[in-house]
């Protein structure tokens, strides 16, 4: 049987209540939300909003109107970066960051807009002090990951939210390889705008994703159309979540969305925490034991999510990848994880590393298995 370890691309198998809740509300509820005063409409209008109370509830945000429904997080992380920063403006920023952080970024740079890339260690790993080392009178936003999807290091996000908040600067989080892995709380970790990736630990279908924005921040919409409110203007609405939705949402997948968030709910975070931290911590004391296998990113399990990157010898990391896909059926992810600045951080550039990223629905039994293919591939 074929082993899926590259679930902090997307997460696969989902939980079965998540297909039940795609298949039914395509099935019953084909109509869009929010469009028509018909009994069809108002019922998918209320799927929608069930969701966003859930999302809500499970991030403490304070009011479910400020939670907008994306795609994916790349493009709530280009609605918040592109709607707030204007030339003129300073930004800083880490250098483990995704490639859906560091293109708009670019981008905006061209447009006038002055770029910090705070420097993480070689394990990937960010102080503080050295963001706030580098706050300037125009800056603007603090944009940063929570946990690296290159070697999942955790990174201190309630001290970057103080730091932000103290000194009155936007705290954008990148949450797409925490968020149904590690606490959040919006409040508590001063975090005034959270992107969030549906089809990762949140167990949603691809295409799905959300986007918390605090109240009393200006940011612009990224894209104008139809909201199905005021159709009289030819201008978005000014109140959330209208006026960062035009076009119609994806309810299918945002109904999935709600049955992964629930999913995580009844089962626990912590104990899905745990059963993934119980694989990786195996993996990584395992590989170590391996002539030849060298880890990256903290040696300490607990100070990481469940992402291992490691290389063997001297081999390319997409031949590996490619014999353990070939060979032995495991799926992992090679080479520079779309992250080519961690990649230089952890000094894996250009070629990257062999990714494996558990789930919660692995076994025992796949983890034994991609220990002894990686044994039987150095030996
Ligand atoms: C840290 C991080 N940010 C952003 C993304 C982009 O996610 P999506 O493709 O769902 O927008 C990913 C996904 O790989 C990621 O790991």
């Amino acid at each position: 049987m074929s082993i899926y370890l590259d679930n902090a691309a997307t997460s696969f198998p989902k939980p079965e209540a998540v297909y039940t809740a795609v298949n039914y509300t395509l099935q019953k509820y084909g109509s869009s939300p929010g469009r028509g005063g018909h009994k069809m409409s108002m019922q998918t209008d209320r799927i929608i909003f069930d969701v966003r109370e859930r999302i809500a509830s499970f991030f403490n945000i304070p009011s479910s109107s400020n939670v907008i429904f994306t795609f994916n997080v790349t493009m709530g992380i280009n609605l918040a970066l592109k709607g707030i920063l204007k030339a003129g403006d300073h930004v800083i920023t880490s250098s483990m960051e995704h490639n859906s952080v560091m293109r708009p970024l670019k981008r905006l740079e061209k447009e006038g807009v002055a770029k910090t890339v705070v420097k993480c260690s070689k394990e990937g790993f960010l102080n503080p002090n050295d963001i706030e080392k580098e706050i300037k009178s125009n800056t603007k936003l603090i944009v940063i990951t929570h946990a690296s999807n290159v070697v999942g290091t955790i990174m201190p996000i309630q001290d970057v939210g103080e730091i932000a908040r103290k000194k009155g600067i936007v705290f954008l989080l990148d949450a797409a390889q925490s968020a149904g892995l590690l606490p959040i709380d919006v409040q508590k970790d001063n975090i005034d705008i959270l992107a969030c990736t549906g089809h990762k630990s949140l167990f949603g279908p691809q295409g799905t994703g959300f986007l918390y924005i605090k109240d009393g921040l200006d940011v612009e919409p990224l894209i104008e159309g139809g909201t199905g409110s005021n159709s009289e203007s030819d201008e978005m609405p000014d109140f959330l979540p209208d006026k960062f939705q035009g076009g119609t949402l994806n309810t299918p997948g945002i109904a999935g969305l709600g049955a992964g968030i629930e999913f995580i709910q009844k089962e626990g975070l912590q104990k899905i925490r745990n059963k993934e931290l119980h694989f990786a911590a195996e993996i990584m004391s395992e590989f170590k034991k391996i002539k030849g296998v060298k880890l990256y990113g903290s040696p300490n399990p607990a100070e990481r999510v469940s992402v291992v990157s490691f290389n063997i010898g001297e081999k390319d990391p997409a031949e590996v990848g490619n014999i353990l896909n070939e060979k032995y059926d495991i799926m992992s992810r090679v080479g520079l994880h779309c992250a080519p600045n961690a990649h230089r951080t952890i000094g894996t550039f250009p070629v990257g590393t062999v990714r494996v990223s558990v789930g919660y629905f692995n076994t025992e039994e796949d983890i034994e298995r991609l220990i002894k293919a990686v044994r039987d591939i150095t030996s």
